[in-house]
């Protein structure tokens, strides 16, 4: 049965009573078939498993932003009950940020470029709020989407650099039929506006074949696949980058893997995606 926590005090006395391992998704809420692909490989492969519901507000840049964030606690809960998570851990902000905050934890180099260039503050957010969580929760496994390629580069640098005990788990990025990749700001698209976003998943797409099929300069790749995002009524590239999957620095050449990303803003909801991409070694 699925019970559902506010207090920190009271997620852990419930906690201590459960089997291990343990493995908590830890989510801003608004939950969608990526989540729940995060809540399924966690209830595969954990004994325990807790969903944490927190609009973060330390991660958002603009207040705006923050208060637009799409909020259904609700409908959040129904489905967790209904892949059998045990614990829903919904702290208010007062739970969470008590007092004023003297200690944050920063990950640097990783959070240089891609969204770390353009949102000044957010990974130091991220990376605090998680390791907040990870002390609340004390699980063993965390699951993370890869759709924030960068985020979860963060988090694994953050637990490495730490000795944080816990193993964080990648999942695949869940894309709707048409390739747009699933994101809980995707509620704020109009219909106009979700067609508008497709031009994303299709220009990485794009970026993916052309790297396979041998194209190995970033700058032409970067060329040929932002056209697709060029001259969209109503919509404006923030960046479209290509970087190595690991410390997320921008390649001269690509010679392996590497990690294609973008931002993009569709009226007022920023959309970012990455596909990783290997030239075709024949
Ligand atoms: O990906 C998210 O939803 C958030 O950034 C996270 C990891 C829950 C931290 O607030």
């Amino acid at each position: 049965m699925t019970k559902f926590f506010h207090s920190i005090p009271d997620l852990r006395g419930h906690l201590r009573r459960h089997p291990r391992p343990l493995a908590l998704i830890p989510t801003m809420g608004a939950l969608h078939a990526g989540h729940e692909r995060l809540i399924e490989a966690a209830r595969r492969e954990a004994a325990t498993v807790v969903v944490s519901v927190f609009v973060n507000p330390t991660q958002f840049n603009q207040r705006e932003d923050f208060e637009r964030y799409p909020r259904a606690l609700d409908d959040d809960v129904a489905v967790c009950r209904r892949l059998g998570v045990d614990a829903v851990f919904a702290p208010p902000d007062a739970e969470m940020y008590p007092g004023p905050r003297f200690t944050a934890v920063e990950v640097s180099r990783i959070t240089d470029h891609l969204c770390g260039a353009f949102r000044p503050g957010h990974f130091s957010g991220v990376a605090t709020v998680v390791a907040k969580l990870f002390n609340i929760v004390r699980p063993d496994r965390a699951y993370f989407g890869e759709k924030d390629a960068q985020q979860l580069a963060v988090i694994r640098r953050m637990v490495r650099d730490l000795d944080v005990p816990v193993q964080i788990v990648g999942v695949p990025t869940v894309r709707e039929a048409d390739g747009l990749a699933l994101s809980s700001r995707n509620r704020l698209l109009s219909p106009a506006e979700r067609r508008t976003a497709l031009a994303l998943p299709r220009a990485l797409r794009e970026a993916e074949a052309l790297i396979r099929g041998g194209m190995l300069d970033p700058d032409e790749v970067k060329r040929a696949a932002g056209r697709h995002l060029e001259g969209l009524a109503g919509a404006r590239l923030e960046y479209l980058e290509v970087v190595d999957p690991v410390e997320l620095q921008p390649v001269g050449r690509i010679e392996g893997p590497v990690l294609v990303a973008a931002a993009l803003w569709v009226g007022g909801t920023r959309l970012i995606d990455n596909v990783l991409a290997l030239p075709d070694p024949s």
